[in-house]
């Protein structure tokens, strides 16, 4: 009870910070069908920063199989596309905020491509992007890996299918971090992690529903309370076996708000 409280009063500590925001930013980003431009946007928009997007000599432009299709090509082969260079000038940023979708789990080829062509050396780089289920700390390795002498923040990431939610969790992403000023909700941690009840893996069944990459059950779980509802850590495993999930242990993050059907926000293998 006393823990309960004390994090209780911790989630609702108003914090404001405000060391960044002087820096000079610019948002970069590459985005095949319009997600990740829409975080972009968002990102610019708040932070009244330049903005601009990486395109692709040669584009995308055919159906989803198809990118697929080439992308496992060029992945095989090591040919990565010809990204186009960019208008800005960098030396005038210090801050670079890049974005990209997450393909095979990891930054989108034109994002890792783009990378190979700059050099971001003692700039600060903020990773953001989109995907379907998850993908969030692989493709932040892969920056990190690309540009080892920038000073690499922990990013943001969303999935497609859960972009309504984003203009909120920008907002508050970018307050936690330092970049806008303002008042933001501190959540406490997250509860030791214990075998997941009866209610707790249904509340797993609801929120991964009938995904196709997810045929997992939760075995174990931790949470902690956020503001109007509770967030979990599902740790699950899928099984081998037919259709395109993928094998092997899981942590899949929920998020279960009153009033509002459980959703999961990202799966982390
Ligand atoms: C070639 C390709 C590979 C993808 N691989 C993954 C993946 O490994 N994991 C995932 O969660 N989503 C994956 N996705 C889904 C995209 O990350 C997701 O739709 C993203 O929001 C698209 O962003 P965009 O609209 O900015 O292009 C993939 C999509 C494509 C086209």
């Amino acid at each position: 009870m006393k823990q309960f409280i004390l994090s209780l009063a911790v989630m609702l500590m108003a914090v404001s910070c405000s060391q960044k925001t002087d820096s000079k930013a610019l948002v970069l980003y590459y985005s095949q069908t319009g997600t990740t431009a829409a975080v972009a946007l968002q990102i610019a928009d708040k932070l009244g920063a330049d903005i601009e997007e990486i395109t692709v000599v040669n584009p995308y432009n055919g159906s989803y199989q198809e990118t697929i299709q080439r992308c496992m090509e060029e992945r095989e082969s090591g040919n990565l596309p010809e990204v186009n260079p960019i208008k800005a000038n960098l030396d005038d940023y210090d801050v670079i905020f890049f974005g990209y979708p997450i393909w095979f789990g990891t930054c989108a080829l034109p994002a890792i491509s783009f990378l190979k062509t700059v050099d971001f050396s003692g700039k600060t780089i903020v990773p953001f992007c989109t995907f379907g289920s998850g993908g969030l700390l692989d493709g932040i390795k892969e920056v990190k890996a690309a540009q080892p002498a920038a000073i690499v923040l922990d990013g943001y990431g969303v999935r497609a299918a859960r972009i309504n939610a984003m203009p909120a969790e920008v907002d508050r992403f970018l307050k936690e971090n330092g970049f806008l000023e303002g008042e933001f909700e501190k959540p406490g941690d997250f509860s030791a992690v214990r075998p997941a009840t009866e209610e707790e893996a249904a509340i797993f069944d609801a929120a991964v529903g009938t995904y196709p990459m997810i045929q997992a059950k939760a075995k174990n779980v931790c949470s902690r309370a956020i503001n109007g509802g509770t967030e979990y850590i599902f740790e699950a495993e899928a099984p081998a076996g037919p259709g395109p999930a993928m094998p092997g242990a899981m942590k899949i993050y929920v998020l279960d708000m009153d009033g509002q059907d459980p959703e999961f926000t990202q799966v982390v293998r």
